[in-house]
């Protein structure tokens, strides 16, 4: 098949570009920016525009069978600071997207929603898709539009579709100065020698997904034919278990070393207190399931970490 991957050079993204050439899938990313670990991959037609453009959107629809959505303008951290921001440039563009899917006859969109937003405080574990969607912060609710879009223009135009509502994706190529990501952003203070700083007490529980596993379940999403099953399009994808932060760290210090300092600040308004993901959905339609526990993926991203000698 032929992929277009926006934001195909950020860490989800990358990682998810890989997989694809790995399976003999033809690629086109579209991106603002190269990858910022990694040199631009000779093997895929790489497009650099922004996605609020309509006329490059258009134009890197063309001739694709599948397109992934993981070009996001907003965290759900910052979202609550200019939901005006978020609802223009996530749900209007990505709508002007969709228009440009159904003009070109896309087989198929994977979009990634998100699964620790878009239910918002839980009120059982694990959360199954059938949860009610309360998120805390503007990002989650712009998520949740999209999910709706989607609905809609396969409602109306047979455009198909999957949502995968991922949980908290860690490993190769996440940024360890980025604003989200414990895992990444801990390796990073560690390996620079500084403390580790956690917001509120440490109890705060999420499910960590490796990404080799997270992009495994897009590649399935893009090839399971819904229609064809009567089955959903909107998959929780996750671990399946849940950790404290300060478990999170006791984890980590099997793999680092003990010599690891926390800190704790201020906890933040927009932190759920729970967020454990029910994954035996996608196990069931996408035939999918993680196998890469926590220990070992945190091995696997300490290793990479050290790779890129921060200082
Ligand atoms: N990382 C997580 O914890 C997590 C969890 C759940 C969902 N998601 C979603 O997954 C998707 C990918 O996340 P990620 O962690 O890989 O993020 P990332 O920031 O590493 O990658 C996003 C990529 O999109 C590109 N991009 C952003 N805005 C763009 C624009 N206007 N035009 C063109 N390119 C643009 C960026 O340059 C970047 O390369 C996002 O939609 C995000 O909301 C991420």
């Amino acid at each position: 098949m032929k992929a277009l991957v926006i934001g195909g050079n950020g860490f989800i993204g990358y990682n998810l570009v890989n997989l694809l050439l790995k399976e003999n899938h033809q690629v086109r990313i579209f991106d603002r920016y190269p990858n910022r670990f990694m040199p631009p991959l000779a093997e895929v037609e790489n497009v650099t525009g922004d996605f609020s453009n309509h006329g490059e959107i258009a134009e890197a629809v063309r001739d694709v069978d599948w397109v992934f959505h993981l070009a996001y303008t907003t965290l759900p951290q910052t979202s609550n600071d200019d939901p005006v921001y978020d609802i223009r440039s996530n749900i209007a563009d990505t709508v002007q997207l969709l228009q440009e899917c159904v003009k070109n006859k896309v087989k198929k969109v994977v979009f990634i929603s998100s699964g620790g937003t878009i239910y918002g405080v839980p009120q059982s574990a694990p959360i199954s898709e059938d949860h009610p969607t309360d998120p805390i912060c503007s990002y989650g609710i712009t998520k949740l539009a999209i999910e709706k879009y989607l609905h809609l223009f396969h409602w109306l135009h047979g455009l198909e579709y999957v949502c995968a509502r991922l949980s908290n994706p860690y490993g190769e190529l996440q940024n360890p100065d980025a604003k989200q990501g414990a895992i990444g952003v801990f390796l990073g203070q560690i390996a620079r020698h500084q403390p580790i700083t956690i917001w509120g007490d440490g109890n705060v529980v999420r499910d960590y997904i490796y990404i080799g596993d997270t992009v495994k379940a897009l590649l399935c999403a893009a090839q399971y034919d819904p229609a064809a099953v009567n089955g959903p399009r909107v998959f929780n994808v996750g671990f399946g278990e849940g950790h404290t932060l300060n478990q999170l760290v006791d984890a980590i210090k099997v793999v680092v070393g003990p010599q690891v300092e926390v800190r704790y600040t201020e906890s933040r308004p927009v932190d759920v207190p729970v967020n454990v993901l029910d994954i035996s959905r996608a196990k069931k339609y996408l035939g999918w399931q993680p196998e890469v526990t926590l220990e070992d993926g945190i091995g696997k991203s300490w290793q990479w970490i050290n790779s890129l000698q921060l200082k």
